[in-house]
């Protein structure tokens, strides 16, 4: 990492570096050259982004002696999720706090959260109103029974997460140095927008020329913007990185449908035309809400991001299984994938 300070505590845990392709059909029907990096495969169970955040996180809680991650989330939550799996690959304890009841069977993230071991908690939606509560109090009751938990917020929204996108950055940054090519822009899904504001932090460290575009799926745009500043201004005064927030933290704004849980039917079409045009699957939650704003924006001007673009495909591909029953609808629809 480019800074004088002290090596920051790292846990080698993706495949990577993931590849880079070029979708060639859909960049020939959109007039613009559309590629995808595949952080979907960054390995550990096809974890997706949350992989490289915890790269870092594992990283602070072992410096810390930890031997008990705790994090919270949806049922279905990729990270939570990633939580389990690297868990048991490291041989610590997952504890995760889900927002719901437990279901009479489980299904997709959650059934793999079970399937890996993780303890769970189910949280009513007082316990979820305060969960940063909820958190310290389940790290008390581990404490008491001699172990030393480490906390994660949801998505892993820290700064030290965020670094796990500023390796992603250097290494698209490293694949261009050995022959990928350059991209005007590359675009990443964001919830909290901390995978934003890493790939930003290593545009300035690396010299990356794309314009780095985020596509918030649920939280509004004032808020990722903050969040991204804020992640920005501590990896500088926490890390000593020579990183400043952007003037402006660029977005496309407006796509996050009907909230996070919530699926609509254009994002399915999306996730249909990306499978049938392409072989690649998007999640209904998180990536198939940001793909269709990309693909409406280049629509509606295939140079509106440049002649290059590049989408970090983030993952999450287990949480298709949960929405079997729309999907289901629609693969026996009339075949047709809206354009
Ligand atoms: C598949 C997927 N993509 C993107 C994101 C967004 O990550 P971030 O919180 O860093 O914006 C998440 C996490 O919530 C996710 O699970």
């Amino acid at each position: 990492m480019a800074t004088s300070a002290p090596p920051i505590p790292r846990v080698e845990l993706a495949y990577a570096p993931t590849p880079l392709l070029k979708l060639e059909r859909l960049s020939a029907e959109l007039g613009v050259e559309l590629w995808v990096k595949r952080d979907d495969l960054t390995g550990l169970l096809e974890t997706g982004n949350k992989i490289r955040k915890l790269e870092f996180l594992v990283g602070e809680a072992l410096a810390q002696r930890a031997d008990t991650l705790i994090t919270c989330g949806t049922l279905q939550s990729n990270c939570c999720r990633c939580v389990a799996a690297v868990c048991a690959r490291l041989g610590l304890r997952a504890v995760l706090a889900l927002k719901g009841a437990q279901p009479a069977e489980y299904d997709g993230n959650l059934l793999l959260d079970r399937l890996l071991g993780a303890d769970i908690r189910y949280c009513t939606d007082a316990e979820w109103a305060k969960i940063d509560e909820t958190l310290h109090d389940i790290a008390a009751r581990e404490r008491a029974q001699g172990r030393t938990p480490y906390i994660i917020p949801e998505s892993g929204a820290t700064v030290v997460g965020a670094l796990g996108y500023l390796a992603c950055g250097q290494e698209v940054a490293q694949q261009v140095r050995h022959g990928a090519p350059e991209f005007d822009t590359i675009a990443i899904t964001d919830f909290s927008g901390g995978s934003q504001a890493g790939l930003l932090m290593a545009k300035q460290l690396t010299g990356l020329r794309a314009e780095i575009v985020g596509v918030p799926i649920a939280w509004e745009a004032a808020r990722v913007r903050a969040y991204v500043t804020d992640v920005i201004e501590r990896a500088r005064s926490r890390f000593g990185l020579a990183v400043r927030p952007p003037a402006e933290v660029r977005l496309l704004d407006g796509y996050q449908g009907v909230g996070r849980a919530a699926v609509r039917k254009d994002e399915l079409d999306t996730m249909l035309k990306l499978a049938r045009v392409e072989g690649i699957v998007l999640d209904p939650v998180y990536t198939a809400k940001a793909f269709t704003g990309l693909l409406d924006t280049l629509r509606r001007d295939p140079r509106a991001l440049g002649r290059r673009v590049c989408f970090v495909h983030t993952g999450g591909v287990f949480s298709v299984f949960p929405y079997r029953a729309a999907l289901s609808r629609l693969v026996d629809g009339d075949g047709l994938v809206e354009s």
